[in-house]
């Protein structure tokens, strides 16, 4: 049995780290579907994982012969779950990428109504014992039984969501690209609701964890979401300007994360250019010789330029992550020994 374990799309890797600290392998990826990994883990070897959003018992893997409701549903409901019957309530999900002759609900009503058919089994769309879910991704159809039931992506009750948030899967991965680990300081220099110092301070209790926002408003939100998942004490929020740091922060830094504005508040694109640069010099003088800063930008190529630029830091890593539909530079960063 086989599970396949939904991830953050360009975060694939830390899923398999996260995996492989437990012992257990995986495959990033399997089909090419980015945001997906497959693993020989058990059940009981997924509780708790912070980098995955929901785990599923793999079940089939089928080619839709065409991709209209009725022949989506024909191939669908021929895969058996033997777990169905009378006395099983159920409930179908479909996640749906690509262009299909119909929305994920109607396939969710049609697949649900041949399931009761060749079953017998109820429907409960509120608290389903078997949850069926099918991925489609354009004429692909991965069919499985979901195991989560809220993802585990929410840890904590958000008080103060903005819109720009990260979800905490997210904020993990940040954290382990950067090599956050043991003990030493980490800065979150943008820090907005406070996911990736909340993130910080529950993994690594090792760590002193610094937060700032320009935004009083994001801080004392910041300060809220700590409390409710419970590491208020364990982290220094700052109303400070992240192109100011120099003289508020003690040097020598290990780690920097940073997610600053993606820019489309900010108006023109000059002053993302000014605010990455300014941003970038503190950096340069706050972290420690090999420390490391994990830099998310809008404006990846940019942003490249701008770390060339400077002779004390080196790029060691790009990739590019899809966060919330948005195509996002992940720059890993380091401050040169010299
Ligand atoms: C993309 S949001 C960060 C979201 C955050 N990671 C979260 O999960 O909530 C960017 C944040 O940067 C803050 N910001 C903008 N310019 C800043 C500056 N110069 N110094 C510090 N914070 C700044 C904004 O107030 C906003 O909260």
């Amino acid at each position: 049995m086989a599970l396949l374990l939904t991830a953050d799309p360009g975060f694939e890797d830390v899923v398999l780290a996260e995996l492989a600290d437990r012992g257990y392998r995986g495959e990033a990826r399997p089909y090419g579907y980015a945001g997906l990994v497959r693993t020989d883990a058990d059940v009981a070897g997924i509780e708790g994982l912070r980098s995955i959003h929901h785990a599923v018992v793999e079940r089939a893997s089928c080619l839709l012969p065409s991709t209209d409701l009725d022949s989506a549903v024909r191939t669908l409901a021929g895969v058996p779950f033997p777990e169905l019957g009378p006395e099983t309530t159920f409930a179908v999900r479909v996640h749906r990428r690509g262009d299909h002759g119909f929305k994920s609900p109607d396939l969710e009503r049609a697949l649900g109504a041949a399931l009761v058919e060749r079953y017998q089994a109820p429907v409960d769309l509120e608290n389903p014992r078997v949850l069926v879910r099918v991925d489609l991704f354009e004429a692909r159809a991965l069919v499985g039984v979901q195991l989560t039931r809220a993802p585990l992506s929410r840890r904590y009750r958000k008080v103060y969501a903005p819109p720009a948030a990260l979800k905490t899967t997210v904020a993990y991965g940040l954290l382990r690209l950067a090599g956050v680990r043991g003990e030493g300081r980490l800065l979150d220099a943008f820090t907005g609701s406070g996911t990736i110092a909340i993130e910080a301070a529950q993994v690594f209790p090792g760590v002193r964890v610094v937060a700032v926002d320009k935004n009083p408003r994001a801080v004392a939100g910041a300060v809220d979401n700590a409390a409710a998942a419970g590491v208020a004490g364990r982290i220094h929020f700052l109303v400070a300007d992240a192109r100011k740091l120099i003289g508020q922060l003690p040097p020598g830094l290990d780690w920097i994360v940073a997610n600053p504005p993606y820019g489309r508040r900010l108006g023109r694109s000059e002053d993302l250019r000014a605010l990455y640069a300014r941003f970038l010099d503190q950096a340069a003088v706050i972290l420690k010789p090999g420390g490391r800063l994990v830099l998310l930008a809008k404006r990846r190529g940019m942003a490249v330029r701008l770390v060339r630029e400077r002779p004390a830091l080196r790029l060691r890593h790009l990739r590019v992550v899809e966060l919330g539909g948005l195509y996002v530079g992940l720059l890993l960063i380091e401050r040169v020994r010299s």
